[in-house]
């Protein structure tokens, strides 16, 4: 799949940006603070419905926008093998009523967020996973070094772009747990009779174990991707490998012997299910002494090694960046086989991370002949042209790009957030 073309209004750095995207490798290349971040964030926005950079909405709104004119648009055709479509984000800042106080009023009220599909109103969930991205920023680095927290909700982003029933199970889990651990607080502090409790930890353990599961099958998918693509990223070094550290479940083993077999979902499920049941039992003590659900996905790791070595604990910075680098283009071909389509592909300034060596081999994997699929060959829709996807990577200067890449390229040069096609010589 491809942005076809992507529309900005006060978006950030954008007053008004207006800009045709050709398939292939589109090179944005600026000095700092002109904007280059800001478009991947832009983009990457229309395939999650947020933000990778703040949590806080308002912030994207431009600060140069009149105060008449206080909201944000993020809009794109999105081009697919066998549709089109066009995906719009609004963002309004409330109308700040009389002006008494109106500036302050309107700092603390909520921002509204009006989602588009093709005209047509949707909500958040609903739009997720019509453009699909993956993203690379020198930031990722903490996929590896970072906390947990951090690493589940890398699985769980990659899931709810590929998979509606996904983002339905992780929403409802989400809730049940707020749920429970609410009712294990009251319990805590005897406020309640402990038979509440029974239908929440159901719900909990029922949704929980569908979570635990996606998120298995989907690190098993990425292994066979990394398997292919690490090796070409580090000149055939050890390989990395990625491993799911549930707490309530032997998973890798499970997973390993069930790997593949659709059919066989259901069991594993089942298997999964009973074991975080038992769990959740033999921990009772503990949950009411802690007041919350202390097993379960929310709690659950990965784990990254090459040749066994925890890289986490004894990874270089550069091992550490290059694994990053190496589980995201994975993560692409991942997103390939589920959905049949090449998400786009969004590189923040991937080059300054990486030695001249692995700056080459990261360009012929790009430019050559794309990402290695994580399964058998696709079946021919695939245009010879477009073999390597859309890919938009931001850098600084030109200079450690190979003449070959950047013949093969779109250049564009970016400044005060206008972007016009560059010379490449
Ligand atoms: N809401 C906003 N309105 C106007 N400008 C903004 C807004 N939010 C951020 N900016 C500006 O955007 C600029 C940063 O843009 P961006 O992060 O895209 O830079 P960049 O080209 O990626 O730079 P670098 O090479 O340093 O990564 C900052 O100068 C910041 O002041
Ligand atoms: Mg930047």
């Amino acid at each position: 799949m491809r942005c076809r073309h992507l529309s900005l209004t006060n978006f950030r750095t954008y007053g008004r940006l207006e800009l045709d995207l050709p398939p292939g490798v589109s090179v944005l290349c600026g000095n700092n603070a002109q904007g280059k971040s800001n478009l991947l964030e832009a983009l990457y926005m229309l395939a999650t419905i947020k933000s990778f950079r703040t949590t806080s909405e308002r912030e994207l709104v431009s600060w140069h926008a009149g105060a008449d004119e206080r909201f944000a648009r993020v809009s794109a055709e999105i081009e697919r093998q066998a549709s089109t479509s066009r995906l719009d984000i609004i963002l309004v800042e409330p109308a700040s009523g009389n002006a008494a106080n109106a500036a302050a009023g309107a700092r603390t009220r909520a921002i509204q967020k009006r989602i588009r599909l093709n005209q047509q109103p949707r909500r958040s969930l609903d739009a997720l996973g019509q453009l699909n991205c993956v993203l690379f920023t020198p930031a990722d680095v903490e996929l590896i070094t970072g906390s947990p927290a951090q690493r589940r909700r890398y699985l769980d982003i990659m899931l709810c772009q590929v998979d509606p029933h996904y983002v339905r199970v992780l929403s409802r889990y989400q809730r049940v747990l707020t749920q429970r651990n609410a009712l294990l607080r009251q319990l805590r502090d005897r406020r309640l009779p402990p038979d509440q409790l029974g239908y929440w930890t159901e719900q909990v353990v029922a949704l929980g174990s569908e979570l635990i599961v996606g998120r298995g099958q989907a690190v098993t998918t990425l292994n066979s991707s990394l398997a292919a693509i690490h090796p070409r990223l580090v000149d055939d070094r050890p390989s990395l490998g990625i491993v799911y550290r549930s707490s309530v479940t032997d998973l890798p083993s499970t997973l390993a012997e069930e790997a593949g077999a659709v059919a066989r979902t259901d069991d594993v499920r089942s298997a999964v299910a009973a074991q975080f049941a038992a769990q959740l039992d033999a921990q009772q003590e503990r949950e009411r002494r802690q007041g919350m659900t202390v097993v379960g996905p929310h709690r659950d790791d990965l784990a990254f090694t090459v040749d066994g070595m925890d890289l986490n604990r004894f990874g270089s910075r550069g091992q550490q960046r290059t694994a990053a680098l190496a589980v995201k283009l994975a993560e692409a071909a991942v997103m390939e086989q589920r959905t049949g389509e090449r998400p786009v592909l969004l590189l923040d300034d991937v080059l300054s991370e990486l030695d001249p060596q692995r700056r080459l081999l990261l360009q012929e994997i790009l430019a050559g002949d794309g990402l290695p699929a994580a399964s058998a060959p696709s079946d021919g829709r695939d245009s010879g042209a477009d073999r390597g996807g859309q890919v938009l990577l931001t850098t600084t200067e030109l200079r450690p790009f190979t003449p070959a890449f950047l013949a093969a390229a779109t250049v564009f040069q970016i400044a005060n957030g206008a972007l016009r096609p560059a010379a490449t010589t």
